[in-house]
């Protein structure tokens, strides 16, 4: 399908009053205006937005593709699948994959499977490993990799733990692209997807303490301080985290962090039966860091959301729970769970348009769609009022494991365009 004159007709606006009419032309946004339903029918694909809400497309800054290596899990074509069912126009992928995205090669296989896959997008973004093999030894060819297109670079769940490396790892990437660090003090966080605590005693697991995140979201503020580079924190989890961040930013230092929907959403309660589904890592943690979290959502103290899209093979996940891989399958229900805390008045939208379209596309210089004249033309519809049940057949990602399974979730993305292209639409025959 190629991008022609479209208009979304009658829709409202998060943080806008009235309702609205989208005009399109060329893959852009020519026109946002008040609906006027005296006006001549406008030419090309009219959309009734009658009910829905109008968001730029979302931007996600932290999956998991699998592919090359993992293709059982998810591949480029299944993940892009989900993420334009989820209403993202950027996916941006880490490099976890086998072989690691740690060379020029790998990146462009990746861009042009994504191509092939999906010629109108979701637009794919490769983030390109920090060191080889994401061993923390060497450092990656940085400087290759963002010529074959990675937009940033990151040790991904294979943090580095040799903080001189990590230093020098940061001031090479300084002047190519920014660097993601998922943080976790390798000796102190080892295995167990269960937070440290009273139910990870319960159980019987082997917990992993909220510590282990902070001590490495401290050491990594000391170095953007101390060397004037930027840092971007992965996954944030808990409330010591968010505290060290807040303080950091008063003072100025450079560190952006993201959070997930599964840490605004669910606590360690998740984990009562060894639900394997609920395990991930950094883990679910108390109630108490879930409400620190959405409370830095909404100051800023957390810049963006991300899914940390994790997909996994049943085989993978129905084993005892310490066997069990980590990881939730986000990007298809993201928004939809997220709209749960709009409903509570605990988020607005407009902390959503904010913190997972427009922020995440400036940290990583991304398109992004503020629907001013000429922006790309990359929204969703979102029916707020549509209620129904995540089962394994309403996801599209290959990965089925999420907590979400069974439940009921009001609220869901209809429809999807990437530069004027719609390519998700929930109503279109076989969709
Ligand atoms: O739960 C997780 N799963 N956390 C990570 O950091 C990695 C990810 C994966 O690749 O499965």
């Amino acid at each position: 399908m190629t991008a022609d004159t479209l208009t979304v007709a009658n829709v409202r606006i998060p943080g806008r009053d009235g309702a609205w009419d989208l005009f399109v032309a060329g893959g852009k946004v020519r026109e946002l205006a008040l609906h006027d339903p005296n006006a001549p029918r406008p030419e090309g694909r009219v959309i009734d937005g009658t009910g829905l809400l109008l968001m730029p497309a979302l931007t996600d800054a932290h999956t998991h593709m699998r592919e090359p290596g993992q293709e059982w899990k998810e591949d480029i074509a299944s993940g892009l699948a989900a993420a334009a069912a989820g209403g993202f126009s950027n996916i941006l992928c880490m490099a976890n994959t086998d072989p690691v995205n740690d060379n020029g090669a790998i990146t462009r296989f990746m861009l042009r499977r994504a191509r092939d896959a999906w010629p109108n997008g979701p637009r794919l973004f490769p983030i390109g490993a920090l060191t080889v093999g994401l061993r923390g030894r060497e450092l990656a060819p940085m400087a290759e990799l963002a010529e074959a297109g990675c937009v940033a670079f990151s040790n991904d769940g294979e943090p580095v733990a040799d903080t001189e490396i990590f230093r020098r790892a940061m001031e090479y990437a300084a002047d190519i692209a920014p660097v993601i660090d998922h943080c976790e003090d390798p000796f102190m966080a080892k295995g167990s997807g269960a937070n440290e605590g009273a139910m990870s005693a319960r159980l019987g697991l082997r917990g992993q303490p909220d510590a282990a995140e902070a001590i490495q979201v401290a050491r990594d503020i000391l170095l953007a301080e101390y060397l004037h580079v930027p840092i971007h924190l992965a996954h944030v989890s808990c409330r010591r985290s968010v505290e060290l961040i807040a303080a950091a930013k008063k003072r100025g230092a450079p560190v952006t962090a993201e959070t997930c929907p599964h840490y605004l959403l669910m606590t360690d309660a998740a984990l009562l039966g060894y639900d394997t589904m609920a395990k991930v890592n950094p883990p679910l943690r108390s109630d108490d860091d879930r409400l620190a979290l959405i409370e830095a959502l909404r100051e800023g103290v957390i810049d963006i959301l991300a899914t940390d899209h994790a997909p996994h093979a049943a085989h993978e996940k129905e084993t005892p729970f310490e066997d069990a891989k980590n990881g939730i399958s986000g990007l298809d229900t993201a928004l939809a769970a997220l709209w749960e805390l709009v409903r509570q008045g605990r988020l607005a939208a407009t902390d959503i348009v904010t913190r997972f379209a427009w922020r995440p596309a400036e940290i990583f210089k991304l398109p992004v769609n503020r629907f001013a004249p000429g922006d790309p033309a990359d929204f969703l519809l979102f029916d707020p009022e549509d209620s129904w049940v995540v089962t394994p057949e309403s996801l599209r990602s290959k990965g089925k494991n999420t907590p979400l399974l069974g439940q009921p979730l009001t609220g869901r993305v209809v429809l999807t365009a990437v530069d004027g292209v719609v390519v998700h639409d929930l109503k279109a025959p076989g969709a």
